[in-house]
Parts: structure tokens; C-alpha cells; sequence
């Protein structure tokens, strides 16, 4: 069959929300690099998911399009990947009210994310945010996609996502792909820099190296970074997080292993091996950041992946599209 040699297909949902870190580049968008000669890589900026919660429109716009020149700069391939935002395809919607008929209010009712979030806003509980992951749903099922990578907090929104595919493939027969949620190769976990016990969170200015930091920042914030109360450079989890974890960022900006870098701080004290950190982080961030920045700028090239990226992307969806209204008893256009 011609599908001995077709590559399996990867959807990956990003929210533009917020700035991406140092800890979302080496945990995950370095490794989606190596994907996508393996893969068929469709990355969306989901927009529409943005909503759920009230956005400030100007800052809404503004993070779609830096986001999408972030992931570039990280050496994502606009030609190799379909890149686009999720507003530009409308399939997504009406794919999204069909499957909406096909989930249930109490599976809805269950989703972790909706009970918090719905408690986080409690003023605001709107109906697009209990249909959240239906929506979530349309996008994956839309291009038939055979993985999808996504952190722990999103893998019972795939699972729901399994669950509404397989209830319409038992109604109408095959329609859908039954996707699966996708760990890559673990890249490395970091942690913050204040508190080194909790994961690098973009909502802790502090503990957080962003993408989009100046070099002065990001030495500051290194020279800052909590260790403990010793003076080895040693790599110990439990007793030392704070080391450990300045240990796991040199070594993947630098590529040299834990061996390696405890040899190279061997005898020297913390105040030479939190800037040595922070320098080699300046260093790995450098080109990526001025390209960010070149690339926000260009306002004509973004436009033009980004309608390129739809383009692509809309074809694949509606061939998904008009399969389900035909199945479902749509009269065709
Ligand atoms: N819900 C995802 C998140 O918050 C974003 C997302 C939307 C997504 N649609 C998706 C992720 C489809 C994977 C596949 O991170």
C-alpha cells in the first residue's frame, strides 16, 4: 500500500498565550525540531482556544504572530510544517459544533481543566469554556492525526478526543484516525530558578528565563538563581535541587553531559558556576531571540506562512469535513 511509506502524522495545538521560556524551548520545542523530518508536523496557534478566558485584543494579535515567529526562530520550518492559526481555518468551527452533538454533557463535566478553570472564573464560566475540548477535539480529528504531544495536564482531553472519534466511527463506520497522546523523548526538565522544587513557570517572572530576554536579564536572573549552603558544583537531585538544576540547563545548552560540567566547576565555588550558567544560556538563546526579533518585524513574511500555513491546512481539513456531513446526513454544497 501506498501507506507503507506515508509518515505518521503529528497535530500540535499551541496557545498564544503568554511568552515561551527557557523551560518550554529545552523540554519540548527543541525536541520537535528532530520531528519533523520523521513526521508530518502540523502546528496551530489556537486562537480560538485563547477566548475561553477574556483576552486583551491587542495583546491577543500581538502573541499570535510573536508566537509564531518564536517557534521559527527555534528552527521550526514554516516549508517542512504546516504552521497556521486556527481562526484562518474554518472548518475548525464547524467541525466543532458536529462533534459537539456527539459528546456528552457529563464527560464534558468531568474534565479536570474545565473544573478548575471554571473555579479560577468562577464570574465567568462560559459555554466555550465547558466545549473546550471539543474544540480540541475537531482540531486533531480535522487532519486525521496519528499522534499528538502534549504535557500530562492535556492527555484526558486526547482521551475524550479517542472517545467521541471512536463513537462516531461506531455510528458512521471509519471516519477518524484514533489519535494518541505523543511524550517525545523527554527533553530536559527544568526547573525554576527561585524555587527549584517547582517546574519553570512563565507566571513566575523571577524563576523564569524568557525566550525573549536580554542578555543582562538572563545573567541577572542566573546570579540570582536559589542554590544551598554548600560549595561543591554536584549534580543531587534531593539534597541539592537548585545545583542539579543549573547542572541539567548548562548541560543542554552546552550539549556536554552532568559528567562533564560537575569536571568543568570541579573545586570552583557558586559565585564562578551561576554565571558560567547564565553565560552559556545568553550564548544558546542569542540567535534565536534576534531571529524572533527579525522575524516580528517582517510583518509581510509571517503573513505570508501564515496564509500558506492555512491554505495547506484547509485543504486537509475539509476533505476530513465533508466526509462527516456526508456520513451525517448533510446535503452537499
Ligand atoms: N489545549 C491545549 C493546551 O492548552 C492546546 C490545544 C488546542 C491543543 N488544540 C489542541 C493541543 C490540539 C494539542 C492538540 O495546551
Amino acid at each position: 500500500m501506498e501507506n507503507e511509506a506515508r509518515k505518521k502524522r503529528i497535530f500540535s495545538g499551541i496557545q498564544p498565550s503568554g511568552e515561551l521560556t527557557l523551560g518550554s524551548y529545552m523540554g519540548a520545542i527543541k525536541s520537535w525540531i528532530g520531528l519533523q523530518d520523521e513526521y508530518e508536523c502540523i502546528y496551530c496557534i489556537v486562537d480560538m482556544h485563547a477566548i475561553t478566558v477574556r483576552q486583551v485584543p491587542a495583546d491577543l494579535r500581538r502573541r499570535s504572530l510573536n508566537q509564531l515567529a518564536q517557534y521559527i526562530a527555534c528552527g521550526l520550518d514554516p516549508q517542512k510544517n504546516i504552521m497556521f492559526i486556527q481562526s484562518h481555518v474554518p472548518q475548525h468551527a464547524e467541525l466543532s459544533w458536529i462533534l459537539g452533538c456527539y459528546s456528552m454533557f457529563g464527560e464534558l463535566s468531568r474534565m479536570t481543566q474545565f473544573k478548575q478553570k471554571s473555579q479560577q472564573h468562577a464570574d465567568n464560566i462560559t459555554a466555550g469554556l465547558f466545549t473546550y475540548p471539543v474544540l480540541m477535539a475537531a482540531d486533531i480529528l480535522l487532519y486525521q492525526a496519528d499522534l499528538v504531544p502534549v504535557g500530562d495536564d492535556q492527555k484526558q482531553h486526547v482521551e475524550l478526543c479517542r472517545n467521541i472519534a471512536q463513537r462516531f466511527n461506531g455510528i458512521y463506520s471509519d471516519t477518524f484516525v484514533l489519535p494518541e497522546a505523543f511524550i517525545p523523548q523527554v527533553g530536559a526538565r527544568i526547573m525554576s530558578l527561585s524555587k527549584p522544587t517547582a517546574k519553570m513557570s512563565k507566571s513566575d517572572p523571577d524563576g523564569c528565563v524568557y525566550m525573549m530576554d536580554k542578555p543582562e536579564e538572563i545573567l541577572r536572573k542566573f546570579k540570582r538563581a536559589v542554590t544551598d549552603s554548600e560549595t561543591a558544583v554536584r549534580y543531587d537531585k534531593e539534597n541539592k535541587p537548585g545545583i542539579s538544576n543549573l547542572l541539567t540547563i548548562y548541560s543542554a545548552a552546552t550539549g556536554k553531559t552532568i559528567a562533564q560540567a560537575e569536571e568543568d566547576f570541579a573545586g570552583q565555588g557558586y559565585g564562578i558556576f551561576k554565571p558560567a550558567v547564565g553565560e552559556a544560556v545568553v550564548e544558546l538563546m542569542r540567535p534565536i531571540r534576534e531571529e524572533a526579533e527579525r522575524l516580528i518585524a517582517d510583518k509581510a513574511y509571517l503573513e505570508s506562512v501564515y496564509r500558506d500555513g492555512a491554505q495547506r491546512a484547509q485543504h486537509l481539513a475539509q476533505k476530513t469535513l465533508s466526509k462527516v456531513q456526508r456520513k451525517i446526513g448533510f446535503i452537499a454544497r
